[in-house]
């Protein structure tokens, strides 16, 4: 079964938003990241899905080159001005789908997807990055959790006002397929690792990291903008009716101010094999021209 292909402008209007209100990912994480791929300064790596480039800023030192691409344009624009802003200059961004991307064979050491290998099309991506490798490079699912990850009251009344919000916004917007169907099945059909396997990955492991982070309501309602779902975008005249409905629930919650939350962020890291794991397996399939 083929993934089902999510619209193109999911994100169009959420980039301020994604950057402000997004938690970074941890630096113990990217630390223990760069460890593993034995990223050591030199090399190339490759941020797919990008966003705001999350991922490529708090990696960029680790690599000679770093490459963000991302389908929205939105995205991209703030990636060059903030890689401009910071006087980087080895730091390219492109915008691309990530299915549509031209990479020659074997010339990247690490190729990153944060939040996002879930909204591609798995196969077609998987296929591409393990060619794109050289052979013994990485690639990484990143994972962030979203403030309503957990049980406490708080979480529970937010996930109930959400729910009630994207129905309502199904029901009183023509917006209404912003997530593809049949995309919970073909997920839980074929996990993301069993994809990659598939594809011909050496499954390398998952870490996690916890991270407490207390929320203002103002950071909730700017996460929530972020949202493919929630955006003021995606809810349209709603919007403000929302906004002020998360306050309200919210500051019945908030203890001098904050919501406290254990984030909990993950990687998986897969390998494509290197060169005496393909020749034992009967040659390198891959040795084909772009
Ligand atoms: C949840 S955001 C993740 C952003 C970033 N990687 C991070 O870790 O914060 C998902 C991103 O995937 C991008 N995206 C979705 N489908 C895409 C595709 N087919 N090709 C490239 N980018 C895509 C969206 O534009 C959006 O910026």
């Amino acid at each position: 079964m083929d993934d089902p292909r999510f619209r193109d402008d999911l994100y169009r209007g959420t980039a301020c938003a994604y950057d402000e209100y997004r938690p970074s990912y941890p630096p113990a994480l990217i630390d223990d990241l760069a460890r593993r791929c034995g990223a050591s300064g030199a090399g190339a790596m490759l941020d797919l899905a990008c966003g705001t480039g999350h991922l490529s800023f708090a990696l960029h030192g680790k690599f000679e080159h770093v490459w963000a691409v991302d389908l929205e344009p939105d995205m991209i624009a703030l990636v060059r001005a903030k890689a401009s802003a910071a006087g980087l200059t080895n730091l390219r961004a492109d915008v691309s789908a990530a299915d549509d991307l031209s990479v020659p064979a074997r010339s990247l050491d690490l190729i990153t997807l944060g939040n996002a290998f879930h909204r591609l099309p798995r196969r077609a991506v998987a296929a591409n990055a393990l060619r794109w490798l050289r052979p013994g490079g990485y690639l990484a699912l990143a994972w962030g959790g979203s403030p309503w990850d957990g049980d406490s009251p708080w979480q529970r009344a937010l996930v109930e006002l959400m729910g009630h919000w994207r129905a309502r916004a199904q029901a009183e917007t023509r917006d209404q397929d912003r997530i593809p169907p049949g995309y919970d099945e073909a997920r839980a059909a074929a996990p993301d690792l069993d994809v990659l396997a598939a594809a011909g990955f050496e499954l390398v492991g998952r870490w996690e990291f916890a991270v407490r982070h207390d929320w203002t309501t103002d950071e909730i309602v700017g996460y929530l903008r972020s949202t493919s779902v929630l955006s003021p975008r995606a809810l349209g005249p709603l919007a403000p009716e929302f906004e002020q409905d998360v306050r309200g629930e919210l500051a019945g919650h908030a203890v001098g101010g904050r919501l406290p939350q254990q984030i909990t962020f993950a990687y998986e890291l897969a390998r494509r094999p290197d060169g005496q794991a393909l020749l034992a397996q009967g040659g390198d399939p891959l040795e084909t021209p772009e």
